[in-house]
């Protein structure tokens, strides 16, 4: 008896860490950090330190809690809301794609800051 719950327990942990890996699997970073150096995104977020905008580690703690956390980034990203740097207002950069493949798998990546 003792026996069949530990093989249980395992079984249910395999699963759960199998489970979680397709989704870490599915982020291409290399593409992402190219993604953010053609579109020069790197001038303001750098991974852990503040520049004029934050890091990418806090954009992934702000974010992390939130479920519709991959599509408030997107849309940050694409619709070019109004942001504030040294007190100046002005227009965040819109990212020059529009593959939806491409925005998620960024969107993931930062989140994984
Ligand atoms: C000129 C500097 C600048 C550039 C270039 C820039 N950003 Fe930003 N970004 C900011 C600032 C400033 C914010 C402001 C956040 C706020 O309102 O607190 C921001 C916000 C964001 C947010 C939302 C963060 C939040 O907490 O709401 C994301 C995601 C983001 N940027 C990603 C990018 C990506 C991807 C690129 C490249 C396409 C990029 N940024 C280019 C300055 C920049």
């Amino acid at each position: 008896m003792k026996h069949t719950i530990s093989l249980t327990l395992a079984g249910s942990l395999f699963l759960a860490l199998a489970g979680m890996q397709p989704v870490h699997a599915a982020v291409d970073a290399a593409a992402a950090e190219k993604l953010m150096k053609s579109n020069k995104c790197s001038s303001c977020h750098h991974a852990t330190k503040t520049k004029s905008g934050p890091s990418l580690k806090k954009m992934a703690e702000d974010f992390k809690g939130k479920a519709d956390a991959e599509q408030l980034i997107i849309t940050a990203i694409t619709t070019g809301p109004e942001i504030e740097i040294d007190g100046e207002k002005e227009k965040h950069k819109k990212i020059k794609t529009t593959d939806e493949a491409q925005l998620k798998n960024l969107a993931q990546w930062i989140l994984t800051h």
